[in-house]
C-alpha cells in the first residue's frame, strides 16, 4: 500500500484520493494553505487521516513562518480547522499541536523541531492504533462471515491499515475467510473508488453493491455483520459517520444483523452528550447533481447534500477502539474509558 499522507524534506506529499483508483497521483505541498486547501477539497479525506494532515499542515506553517507570534499560529490553526467541521479527529490534532506550541512558543529553533515532531508522531500513532483496533476487533467476525462496510475506513481514511477496513485485515491476518461487500457511497464513491480498491490490491475478497442494494441482500441472509468507521463519536454513543450509515443501521437493526463500529478514541467527543450536537458538514449541489463529471440533473435543481448522519447508539452492536470494544449501555462505557485516559495521562 502506498503512503497516504507523507512528510518529506519539509514538504507533504498525498496521494490525491479524488481521482483514484483511475490514476494514482501525489499532491507536493509545501505551504500550510495548500494543505488546507487538499484536506477541504477531499484531496486527502476519512477522519483519522484529515487528523494528520491537519497537524503537519500546522507544523508546515510553523516551519515557513518568516515571523513566529499567537496571531499568526492562531491564523494557521483557524485556516486548517475551517476546512471540515465534522470529523472531530482534525481538531483533536490540532489540540495537540497548540500544546506543544504553548510550551516551545519561546524559543524558535526548538518549537519548529518540536511541531514537526509533534505530527510525525501523530501519523506513526495512527497506523499503531489502527492494528490495534484491528486486534481488538477481529474477534467480533466469524471466518466464513460476509461483512458490509459502508464509505472508505480503510488505509485510506487513515495514516494505514485503516479501522473498519483494519478489523477486517486482522480477521484475514488470523485465517479467517472474510468478504467484504462494499456500499458504492453516493455522492463521492468513496465505496466503489476505494474501499474496492485498497481491498482489491490486499487480495481480500469484495463485492461492490449501490447503496439501495443494501436491504435487498441483507432480506436474502447474505451479510452476517455491519462494520463501518466514524467521524465523531459523542458522549452517549451516537455516530456520525458518512451519509447513508444510518440507512444501513438501521437495516442491520431490522434485519437483526450486528452494527459494529471501528474508530481510534480520538474519534470520541468527550464534550458533547449526544449525537444532535454533532456538526454535518454540507457540501456542494455538484457532488450530487454531476456523477463522474457528467451532469444528471438540471443545473437549477435545488439539492440537499449532507455529508454525514448520526447513527442513534441503540443501533450499534458495538464500538471498537484501539483500549477495548466498548458494548451498551454506551455511555456508562465511554464514560469509564474517559476515566481510565485521565489516569493514563497522570
Ligand atoms: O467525507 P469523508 O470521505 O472524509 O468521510 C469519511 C468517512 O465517513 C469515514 O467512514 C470515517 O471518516 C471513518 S475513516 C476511518
Amino acid at each position: 500500500m502506498y503512503p497516504i499522507v507523507e512528510w518529506k524534506d519539509n514538504k507533504v506529499y498525498m496521494i490525491d484520493q479524488r481521482i483514484l483508483p483511475l490514476e494514482e497521483k501525489y499532491i507536493e505541498h509545501s505551504d500550510y494553505n495548500e494543505v488546507a486547501k487538499s484536506i477541504k477539497d477531499m484531496v486527502i479525506r476519512g477522519a483519522p487521516a484529515i487528523g494528520v494532515a491537519a497537524a503537519m499542515g500546522v507544523a508546515l506553517g510553523i516551519l515557513n513562518a518568516e515571523k513566529i507570534d499567537d496571531t499568526v499560529f492562531n491564523r494557521i490553526v483557524e485556516t486548517i480547522s475551517s476546512t471540515r467541521p465534522t470529523a472531530v479527529n482534525l481538531f483533536w490534532a490540532v489540540e495537540r499541536m497548540k500544546k506543544i506550541f504553548a510550551q516551545y512558543k519561546y524559543d524558535i529553533t526548538l518549537l519548529k523541531r518540536k511541531m514537526k515532531e509533534e505530527a510525525l508522531t501523530i501519523d506513526k500513532e495512527d497506523v499503531e492504533i489502527n492494528k490495534k483496533i484491528g486486534t481488538n476487533g477481529h474477534v467480533l467476525l466469524k471466518s466464513g462471515q460476509t461483512v458490509l462496510t459502508h464509505c472508505n475506513a480503510g488505509a485510506l481514511a487513515t495514516a494505514g491499515y485503516g479501522t473498519a477496513l483494519g478489523v477486517i485485515r486482522a480477521a484475514v491476518a488470523n485465517n479467517k475467510n472474510i468478504t467484504v461487500v462494499a456500499d458504492e457511497t453516493r455522492p463521492y464513491l468513496q465505496g466503489a473508488r476505494l474501499t474496492v480498491w485498497e481491498l482489491q490490491e490486499d487480495n481480500i475478497p469484495v463485492k461492490l453493491i449501490t447503496d439501495n442494494m443494501a436491504g435487498y441482500i441483507m432480506a436474502k441472509g447474505l451479510i452476517d455483520a455491519v462494520i463501518v468507521g466514524a467521524d465523531r463519536i459523542a458522549g452517549n454513543g451516537d455516530i456520525a459517520n458518512k451519509i447513508g450509515t444510518y440507512s444501513v443501521a438501521v437495516l442491520a437493526n431490522y434485519h437483526n444483523i450486528p452494527f459494529y463500529v471501528a474508530a481510534p478514541v480520538s474519534t470520541i467527543d468527550f464534550s458533547i452528550d449526544s449525537g444532535k450536537q454533532i456538526p454535518i458538514e454540507e457540501r456542494s449541489k455538484e457532488e450530487v447533481t454531476y456523477f463522474m463529471n457528467q451532469r444528471i440533473a438540471r443545473p437549477e435543481t435545488e439539492v440537499y447534500n449532507p455529508a454525514f448522519d448520526v447513527t442513534p447508539q441503540h443501533l450499534v452492536s458495538a464500538i471498537v477502539t484501539e483500549k477495548k470494544v466498548l458494548f451498551p449501555d454506551f455511555k456508562t462505557a465511554i464514560d469509564q474509558l474517559q476515566e481510565e485516559e485521565k489516569d493514563s495521562w497522570q
